[in-house]
Formats: C-alpha cells, sequence, structure tokens
C-alpha cells in the first residue's frame, strides 16, 4: 500500500532491524552517533535504499562495512529530505553516522526549569505521525514494520527509557542504557526519554516511571492499571509486549497520551488526585492491540488506529468501572463529535473516516472524527450483531492481522469473511460504507445516553433563576465527568454575573483538574471574566497539552482580551511547547 507521506520503497527493499547508538548531549541539545539498518531485498535488482529524513546531519553513510554514496534530496513541505543510498542487490546492512538539529521536531529538549523537579535537564521524543525520521534515517511509514534494539550513553545521574524491553528500574552507574524490540513495531512507535527519572513497581507485569518529586502522585493515581490489563486480555486476548508501564512526562509532553509499546508516555495533566482521568491509561493500554498490533498501513487509515481504541478504551473502563461510568465517556464523546461536524462541516471530505491526506501534514487532518465517529461506527456493528458475536469478531481480527499493517479495506475484508457472512449478512446492511466514505454523520448513528448525565441535566433545569446561588448538596458525590456535563451545559455567551455565581458556588477557578481547568478558562476568556485570568495564564504557560491549549487560546483571541493578550501569553509559553504544538499554535495566534 502506497505511503504518499514517506519516500521509502519497502517494496524493493525494505529495513527489517534497526540498531541504535547514540550519545545524549544536553549541553548542546543534540544527540549523536548510528544507526545500523538491516536490509530485506524485495526487488533484486533494486540499487537505491530510499529513507525519510528531517532535518538530521548526516556524517557518513556505510554498506556492509564500506564507505557508499548516498545523498540527500531537496526538502518537501512536511516529508523532509528523502535519503538516497546506493547499494546492491547483496547489501546486509548500512550504517549512518548522524546527528540531530534544532530541527529536529520529534525531540523536545527541557531546561531543568521546565520540568518538575528543576534540577535537571530532560529530554523525549513523540514519532506520531511522521516525526521519527527527525531523530532516526528510516523508513518512516506505518505501512514498514521492524524490530530494534539500542545503546544509549547518558551523563551518569540520569535515567534512559524506550518503547522496549530493558527499561532500567534504577539509574545506572555509568550513564549506559541497552534496549530491545524484539517484536516488529511501525517506526513512529520508536521512543526515547531521558532525565531524572524514578520507577515504582505494582506488580510483576506494571509500574510507573515519573520525576522522582511526581512519583508518589502518579503511583497513586494509576492504581488501577494491572486490573486494566486483566480486562484487556480478558476481552480481546493475550498482552504480547511483556511488561506495561507509564512514564510521567513534563508539562510540556504535547498530547494527553502516546502509546509506545510497554512503555506509554503520558501527560501529567491527568494527575487530578481522583482517578477521575484515568480512561486515557485504558486508551494509550488499548493500543497495545488497535494501533501496535494491528496498525493502520497510512495515515489515510488513522481511524483504524484510534476509533478502534476508543471503543476498547471505553469496553476496558466498562469492565473495571461499569456501564454507567463508561455511558458518561460515550456521551461525552458524542458531543465531541458532533462538534467536530459541525467545525469541519458536514459535506467535508475530512468527516469521513477514510482520509485522503495527499499533500498535508497528517497531524493537521488528523481530529475527532478517526476516535469518535470510528468509536460510533463500531458500537454501530456491535448493537446490528449483538456483543458475542461482535466480540469473536474482534479477538479473530486481532489474531488475524497481528504484527500487521492493514488498510481499512483489509478490515472490511475481515469483517465481510469473519463477522457478516458467518452471521447471514451482509456489509451492505450493516450500513458500513456509509461511515467510512461519506462525510459528516451517518443516518445510522445512535444517540447514546448516560443515566449519570441526565440527573446533572435534571439539577441545571431545576436551577431557573440567574440571581440565585446554586445548591451545592445535590453535587457533592460528582465526578469529573459530571462536571463536565455541567459545564458544557453552559452557554458560550453566560456573563460575568452568572460566572460569578458559578465560580462562588463552586470554585472552578481554583480547580486543578486539567480538563475542568480548560472547559471553564475557555468560558473565561470568551466572557472576559477577570477572577480566572491569573490561573488561566498560568495553565497557558505550565501546560503543553495541545488538546487544552488550542481552545482556550481561540477563546481568547475570540473574546474581550483579544489576539493582543493572547499574543503576549503566547510570546512567553512558546519555549515551554513541544512542535506539535507550537505548529498548530503559531497559525492559531498570529
Ligand atoms: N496516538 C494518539 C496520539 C497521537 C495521535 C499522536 C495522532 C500523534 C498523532 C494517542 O493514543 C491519543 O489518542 N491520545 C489522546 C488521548 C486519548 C484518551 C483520546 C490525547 O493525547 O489527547
Ligand atoms: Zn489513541
Amino acid at each position: 500500500m502506497a505511503d504518499l507521506h514517506s519516500a521509502a520503497k519497502p517494496d524493493q527493499i525494505a529495513v527489517t532491524h534497526l540498531s541504535l547508538n547514540l550519545g545524549v548531549d544536553f549541553e548542546h541539545s543534540i544527540l549523536a552517533g548510528t544507526v545500523t539498518l538491516q536490509l530485506k531485498h524485495n526487488d533484486p535488482t533494486a540499487d537505491t535504499l530510499w529513507l525519510d529524513t528531517k532535518a538530521l546531519e548526516i556524517e557518513a553513510v556505510e554498506a556492509d562495512g564500506k564507505p557508499t554514496k548516498w545523498s540527500l534530496l531537496p526538502d518537501v513541505p512536511h516529508h523532509g529530505q528523502p535519503m538516497a543510498i546506493v547499494v546492491t542487490g547483496e547489501t546486509d546492512s548500512v550504517k549512518i553516522t548522524y546527528r540531530t538539529t534544532k530541527g529536529s521536531e520529534a525531540v523536545q529538549w527541557l531546561t531543568a526549569e521546565q520540568t518538575a523537579g528543576k534540577t535537571h535537564p530532560f529530554l523525549f521524543t513523540q514519532g506520531e505521525a511522521i516525526l521519527t525520521r527527525s531523530w532516526i534515517p528510516c523508513q518512516d511509514s506505518p505501512g514498514v514494520r521492524i524490530s530494534y534494539d539500542a545503546n544509549i550513553q547518558t551523563t551518569p545521574g540520569y535515567m534512559a527509557l524506550m518503547s522496549a524491553h530493558g527499561n532500567p528500574t534504577a539509574v545506572s552507574a555509568d550513564g549506559h542504557y541497552q534496549f530491545r524490540m524484539p517484536l516488529a513495531v511501525a517506526p513512529y512507535l520508536i521512543a526515547l526519554s531521558v532525565g531524572q527519572l524514578a520507577f515504582r513497581p505494582y506488580d510483576e507485569v506494571t509500574g510507573v516511571y515519573a520525576e522522582p518529586n511526581v512519583l508518589d502522585k502518579a503511583f497513586a493515581e494509576f492504581g488501577q492499571m494491572r486490573k486494566m490489563v486483566n480486562a484487556a486480555e480478558q476481552l480481546y486476548g493475550p498482552y504480547i509486549w511483556g511488561r506495561y508501564d507509564v512514564l510521567v512526562l513534563p508539562a510540556s509532553f504535547p498530547f494527553g497520551g502516546m502509546e509506545n509499546p510497554c512503555l506509554t508516555f503520558a501527560t501529567p495533566t491527568i494527575l487530578a488526585g481522583d482517578q477521575s482521568l484515568v480512561s486515557l491509561v485504558a486508551h494509550e493500554l488499548a493500543h497495545s492491540w488497535s494501533g501496535n498490533t494491528v496498525t493502520n498501513a497510512t495515515w489515510d487509515d488513522f481511524w483504524l488506529n484510534e476509533g478502534f481504541t476508543v471503543y476498547f478504551e471505553r469496553r476496558i473502563m466498562e469492565a473495571i468501572e461499569g456501564k454507567d461510568y463508561a455511558d458518561m465517556l460515550a456521551v461525552l464523546g458524542y458531543q465531541d463529535l458532533v462538534e467536530t461536524v459541525q467545525e469541519i462541516g458536514p459535506e467535508h471530505p475530512n468527516t469521513c473516516l477514510h482520509l485522503d491526506l495527499k499533500g498535508v501534514n497528517p497531524d493537521d487532518g488528523m481530529n475527532d472524527i478517526a476516535y469518535e465517529k470510528g468509536y460510533f461506527l463500531l458500537r454501530h456493528i456491535e448493537d446490528q450483531v449483538g456483543r458475542k458475536a461482535w466480540d469473536a469478531f474482534l479477538r479473530a481480527y486481532f489474531k488475524r492481522y497481528a504484527l500487521q499493517s492493514i488498510t481499512t479495506e483489509d478490515f472490511l475484508k475481515a469483517l465481510d469473511e469473519d463477522l457478516a457472512k458467518p452471521q447471514g449478512t451482509t456489509l451492505a446492511a450493516l450500513g458500513v460504507d456509509a461511515w467510512i466514505y461519506k462525510p459528516g454523520l451517518p443516518s445510522t448513528l445512535t444517540k447514546p445516553m448516560a443515566k449519570r448525565f441526565d440527573a446533572v441535566d435534571a439539577y441545571i433545569a431545576k436551577h431557573t433563576s440567574a440571581t440565585v446561588a446554586w445548591d451545592t448538596t445535590a453535587t457533592t458525590s460528582w465526578s469529573t465527568h459530571e462536571w463536565l456535563r455541567f459545564l458544557r451545559a453552559q452557554s458560550d455567551s453566560l456573563g460575568v454575573p452568572a460566572m460569578t455565581l458559578l465560580d462562588q458556588s463552586f470554585g472552578f477557578s481554583s480547580s486543578t483538574n486539567a480538563e475542568i481547568e480548560a472547559v471553564w478558562y475557555r468560558l473565561a476568556a470568551l466572557n472576559g471574566y477577570e477572577p480566572a485570568k491569573a490561573n488561566m495564564v498560568n495553565f497557558l504557560v505550565h501546560t503543553g497539552r495541545r488538546k487544552f491549549l488550542t481552545p482556550t487560546y481561540k477563546a481568547i483571541i475570540k473574546g474581550p482580551w483579544g489576539m493582543a493578550f493572547a499574543r503576549e501569553i503566547y510570546g512567553n509559553a512558546r519555549p515551554n511547547y513541544h512542535f506539535v504544538a507550537t505548529n498548530t499554535l503559531d497559525a492559531v495566534v498570529k
């Protein structure tokens, strides 16, 4: 399957294994060393190995130990520079000596000041979607699968972690670490983090890494991890990756979580203190099946990764917290879906599940559609065939395509052969086509319900006076999700008096739950609500999670504080953000 976002030609020569040998230079913010690629010749006449690179400084290239000719082609927008290496039909391996540069977008180098501990610099990489090429020359396509090993040399006193086996449980004396990923994974799943880190295990399978002063809090937050792994295995089959650990990163991490194999990378904004945001861990864990075992072959098939994972995430949460809890997640997701379709436009091709990302940065074409429309499609199929048959299909699907990269059409083939036909139905009758290839909300989309939200809605309906304080006794048992339901129900043009009343009743301006903060600060910015301003600014400067930043900046720009104020905050905050966040925000705050 052709990948429009990669210059690699794996049908001619495929890389099957990669060995990294890198030194970490915190002083100059450089990773330098070698990568050795093992080759498989699919076309014996091919004499060029094509790789993806972006902003890398290449020093030397050897083919089977001897210098060989190579060249970097001109930069292609979003893609970087294709690299051509001269080989023969017999070349077994290619070794590249290189270093990263300031333009290596995957890597974020943090100063000590930008960490929680404030004493040591820190680094982490983010590969998805097409950023691995900016720190490793490779065939950076999710359709290519490689095993890898790595030697990382860092300064003594630092811990290095990777998406692989061999993660340390303590700091090494000499700063040297070794890793091994024996299963073939897509290159976007190679990840590295180095810093002052500590580890605490829950049991022989799960554990948590964090900066020492965050470890207690993180450990308390993720107490359900083993239960999640067990629930996931019960649902869709064995966990094949060995350990499952979570690494809590400094606040600059641009995503909620990233499913790096063996070691989920996570934002500290899920440390709410009450375990209320841990469905994110269920999500990243679920990717161990949907995404890491069965992988989207191209970014046009991104929904295969995320839609399946949201479905799986909610099934894990249902298993450990019950149906009423999972229902709340589904209803919030439905709201996101409807809003996203409205925003992008119901006729817009970007609201199809199957995308056409030709010529665009895949990161710009990815939105909630893959997640939520994908989720509701799988739920729609489940509703028609029944949970028993659907779960059996999913178990078979993860086995059938294990450690393969597949397209939407491969999924449809399996759906037809292993579910529709045995159930005496057809893909046409299941109506999947409209979901995948047509824009907007399909006519067969069923609106989900959540009992616990009915209570929230009734509570809101009862409060009819905009001047009478809210009755706070009814809300004492609410979880984050009920608060989100409550806040999302408030009008964008609430006005300062109503916001003041809300704040006096519930103290939203001093919330330390990032999900609640983000919704509240958006309202504050839209309404010019001064008492929330200082905390909002602090939040924007200290949080790098794009999902929270984008709506807040947009609200500031739209509201009375305006673009000038957004620009002022952004100027201070931008050095704390990762490339994927600044890449989005540079186009928002102008
Ligand atoms: N794989 C994604 C993150 C991602 C997507 C990185 C696209 C780069 C490009 C990850 O699994 C994810 O979906 N994270 C979400 C959280 C999840 C609970 C919806 C996030 O970061 O908010
Ligand atoms: Zn995901």
